[in-house]
Parts: C-alpha cells; sequence; structure tokens
C-alpha cells in the first residue's frame, strides 16, 4: 500500500512501488486527466507537479513520488 497526497487529499493506492505513478492516477484513481502520449518522457502529455515540480508521470516510480 502507497500513500499519496494530491491536491492536499491523501490517498492509499494498492500498487508496486515501481509502478509510473501516471498509471496509479488513471487506472488505480480513475484520473483520466493525465494523458499518456510516448511514455518515454519525451512528449510532456502526462506531465503533472510534484513538490511544485514539473515532472513525467510515465516515468516516474510511484514509491518516488510517495507520502
Ligand atoms: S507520456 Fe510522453 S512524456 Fe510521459
Amino acid at each position: 500500500m502507497i500513500e499519496l497526497t494530491i491536491n492536499g487529499t491523501s490517498h492509499q493506492v494498492d500498487a508496486e512501488d515501481d509502478t509510473p505513478l501516471l498509471w496509479v492516477l488513471r487506472d488505480s484513481l480513475g484520473w483520466t486527466g493525465t494523458k499518456y502520449g510516448c511514455g518515454i518522457a519525451q512528449c510532456g502529455a502526462c506531465t503533472v507537479l510534484v513538490d511544485g515540480q514539473a515532472t513525467r508521470s510515465c516515468q516516474l516510480p510511484v514509491d518516488a513520488a510517495g507520502a
């Protein structure tokens, strides 16, 4: 179980540590506004803010974005 704080709200998700944050957002939480494009951190379609930094969520393991 991984705990994420997103937009000030805590969420617990059941995902492998190395699952890209993008798939946790889309598949586990159902937030499909974050898009998949290239999957290799090139296009920016999956960009989210992590601690105020623009981050390609397709290449960020969820355990690196947690808590
Ligand atoms: S999907 Fe293209 S940068 Fe993440």
